[in-house]
């Protein structure tokens, strides 16, 4: 099968091609190594055999000198610096935005390949905000850098989009719960920390999320938008997903939730069709889609939790069902689960390196 870059290539031979990334022994580069998902992206990499000829583990000045393991090395953090690029074919960046915006050009100036994490470049018109599953295609005009999506609207489009592509999305509906991770390390302790103190009978005075967390759910925390009253992670789900599916006037409502999970996001999707479209073929649809695996029996109660999706690289979907709040038969519920730091973050972006190996 050819992989993005070579059709572009056969489709538009006057197009310059896009950077690849060359397949015998790449040096990569992963900045944000020490963070909840840089750990994720050493991990997918080994575990996927990604062809590393030389890893850089790059993070803040606070972690330089700390060692990581990787294919039974051991190698140093070194402290992210302008100079950190040369010789590098591919990054990974997931230190946030602001590490992407002032590193990124850096990187693509030094001749590497950027897979970016954070949201700074996500709904810039000149970088594909790419799973590969769903929007594969659009690598093909990357000119440096490729976004990865905000793990809800990753998690979710892989659910949505075999649906999408059969019959088209009028309206979509969803509610996410949302696990400690996509706040990152700091966010997944907060929890352990604050569990083990309510259980022991402690106070414990949250230090990175704005409420106590043990045994409770609050509105996600990203910051709010007085205009709309939507929070930031409702505004990047809809504005992602639409451009994820092609689908730019698709109309979305959505609320978000942080819940005490550790890694696992988990969404109810509410998606009205322009026709009827029944339970059973959503299901044998979503049975042979790529990265969707059907946790849906009714007979043992068994659908998506967080705790089956935790550590899997497919999405787990389930509780397939006609929503009896529209009579016309247009309308499907479904229920999501997805790990937040492989599809969500680390394995997406590995998908798309590997997808811009030369071959
Ligand atoms: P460090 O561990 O040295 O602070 P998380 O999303 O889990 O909070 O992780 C954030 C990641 O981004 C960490 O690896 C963190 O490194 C890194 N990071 C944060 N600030 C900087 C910075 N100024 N320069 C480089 N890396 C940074």
């Amino acid at each position: 099968m050819l992989n993005p870059l070579e059709r572009q290539a056969l489709e538009h031979p006057t197009m310059a091609p896009s950077r690849q990334i060359p397949a015998a022994a790449p040096t990569v580069a992963i900045v944000g190594a020490t963070g909840a998902v840089g750990v994720e992206l050493l991990t997918c990499l080994e575990a996927r055999g990604f062809p590393v000829g030389r890893l850089r583990l790059l993070a803040s000045a606070r972690s330089a000198g700390r060692t990581m393991s990787f294919r039974g090395e051991t190698i140093a953090v070194e402290e992210l610096t302008e100079a950190s690029f040369d010789g590098v074919d591919l990054a990974l960046f997931s230190a946030g935005s602001s590490i992407s915006k002032r590193y990124a050009a850096v990187a693509v100036k030094a001749g590497a390949v950027v897979v970016d994490n954070s949201s700074a470049f996500r709904m810039d018109p000149d970088v594909p905000l790419v799973v590969p599953e769903v929007n594969g295609a659009t690598l093909a005009r990357h000119r440096g850098i490729i976004a990865n999506p905000n793990c809800v609207a990753a998690i979710a489009t892989v659910a949505l989009a075999p649906l999408h592509r059969a019959h088209p999305i009028r309206r979509l509906t969803a509610a996410t719960y949302q696990a400690a991770s996509g706040a990152g390390a700091a966010a997944m302790e907060e929890l352990r920390l604050s569990t083990a103190a309510y259980l022991a009978g402690e106070a414990y005075a949250p230090q990175v999320l704005p409420h106590p967390y043990a045994f409770n759910l609050f509105s996600h925390n990203a910051d709010m938008d007085p205009a709309t009253g939507h929070n930031g992670e409702e505004l990047k789900f809809v504005a992602e997903t639409r451009r994820i599916l092609d689908a730019i006037q698709l109309p979305i409502g959505i609320t978000c939730i942080r819940v005490p999970v550790l890694r696992a996001h988990a969404m109810a999707l509410t998606i009205e069709f322009d026709e009827v479209v029944t339970a059973e073929e959503a299901r044998a649809l979503l049975a042979t889609a790529s990265g969707v695996r059907l946790v849906d029996d009714m007979a043992t109660n068994h659908y998506p939790m967080p705790s089956e999706a935790s550590g899997q690289d497919d999405v787990l979907v389930g509780r397939i069902r006609r929503d009896l709040g529209d009579p016309s038969g247009r309308t499907l519920a479904i229920f999501v689960a997805g790990d937040q730091l492989l599809k969500g973050a680390a394995l997406n972006a590995v998908q798309i390196a590997e997808a811009l190996l030369k071959r």
